[in-house]
């Protein structure tokens, strides 16, 4: 029998959580005949009721779901995990500014950074979902010394998912023809979905979508302020959708991209296109053999492109900046 992969969910009694250890255990993840092993940590006053979510995955009976563990102890939760996917935190409220949002989750991530270095597998990856994710995936990083820097990705894909559905829906094609869309920067407001490198139909969007002021007025400010649109229609942050962009985010990142399409994860920028190396800033990015990734590079970024992509470095180097108190030594 295939060896299971192991994955480690924080956060798995809250919202993504449920949408997100379903389908992780349903085979969503690596594919029909690949078992999975799952490590979830919750803090210990969630525990009760997240044994009423084990209790279900039992009662799926899901044939690829090897073994599963709750424990509210991290270095339990991430022993041996080749994946590890940081969703536990506080979501944003209505209300709630980003700098609350920053101070308030931060120091999760100091003792879980070092409880990676300390308990994961060899060839772990770990994902942050959890706000801000660019700097919380910093923070971690920053405890982890013996985990490459390659290995760690901030999630931009829900921003990119959003995205390649509003060009589809401007455009009045189905979604899968929108490719090449990239989301530069922060997972927020100051992120940039980039429009004039991304295609509908195998053609550049500006030339399907010919209203310029639409890109600038509705659709950039659409993407970016997607997420407080749906915590006022829902009242709680996205949930489902966000479960469903780490699926995509792991998914792409450990298989070989196709064609000449690619995504967008926050990584540890190398200085590709003149963002300061060291910030965790999404960049478009191509998968090869072995879970290996680089930067698609020599995109075309204009005058009005490279003003967005640096003040959203800008936003970064802020961000480290507040939390630069609870960096670690491989900062
Ligand atoms: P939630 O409040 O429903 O669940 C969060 C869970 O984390 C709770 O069950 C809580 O007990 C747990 N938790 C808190 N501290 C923990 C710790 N130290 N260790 C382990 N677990 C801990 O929130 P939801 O809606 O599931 O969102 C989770 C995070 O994901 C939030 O920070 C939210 O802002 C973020 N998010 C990120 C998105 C992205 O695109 N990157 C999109 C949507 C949400």
């Amino acid at each position: 029998m295939t060896a299971p992969i192991r994955i480690a969910v924080t956060g798995a009694g809250g919202q993504i959580g449920y949408a997100l250890i379903f389908r992780i255990a349903s085979g969503g993840l690596f594919g029909p005949s690949q078992p999975v092993s799952l490590r979830l940590l919750e803090i210990t006053p969630a525990l009760p009721s997240l044994k009423g979510t084990l209790m279900e995955l039992e009662d799926c009976a899901f044939p690829l779901l090897a073994d599963v563990q709750a424990t509210d102890q991290a270095t339990t939760a991430f022993e041996g995990a080749d994946w590890v996917i940081l969703v536990g935190g506080l979501p944003r409220k209505e209300g709630m500014t980003r700098a609350d949002l920053i101070r308030a989750n931060g120091p999760i991530f100091t003792g879980q950074g070092k409880a990676i270095n300390d308990a994961a597998g060899p060839n772990v990856r770990v994902l942050t979902v959890a706000n801000p994710c660019n700097t919380n995936c910093l923070i971690a990083k920053s405890h982890a010394p013996n985990i490459p820097a390659d290995r760690w990705f901030a999630m931009t894909r829900l921003d990119q998912n959003r995205a390649a559905a509003q060009l589809a829906e401007k455009a009045g094609v189905p979604v899968s023809e929108v490719t090449n869309v990239t989301i530069w920067g922060n997972h927020s407001d100051t992120q940039y979905p980039d429009y004039k490198n991304a295609k509908i139909g195998g053609a550049p969007a500006t030339t399907v979508i010919t209203d310029p002021t639409w890109f600038t007025e509705q659709y950039i400010p659409g993407v970016a302020k997607r997420g407080s649109a749906v915590i006022k229609a829902r009242g709680a942050s996205s949930a489902a959708s966000a479960a469903n962009a780490a699926l995509d985010s792991v998914r792409s990142l450990s298989t070989p991209s196709k064609g000449d399409d690619w995504f967008s994860t926050g990584v540890v920028s190398d200085g590709s296109y003149g963002i300061p190396a060291g910030l965790i800033y999404s960049f478009p990015m191509i998968s090869s053999d072995g879970g290996r990734w680089s930067i698609v590079p020599g995109l075309t970024i204009d005058d009005e492109a490279r003003g967005r992509l640096d003040a959203s470095a800008k936003e970064l180097q802020a961000e480290r900046e507040a939390v630069k108190d609870l960096l670690g030594p491989a900062s």
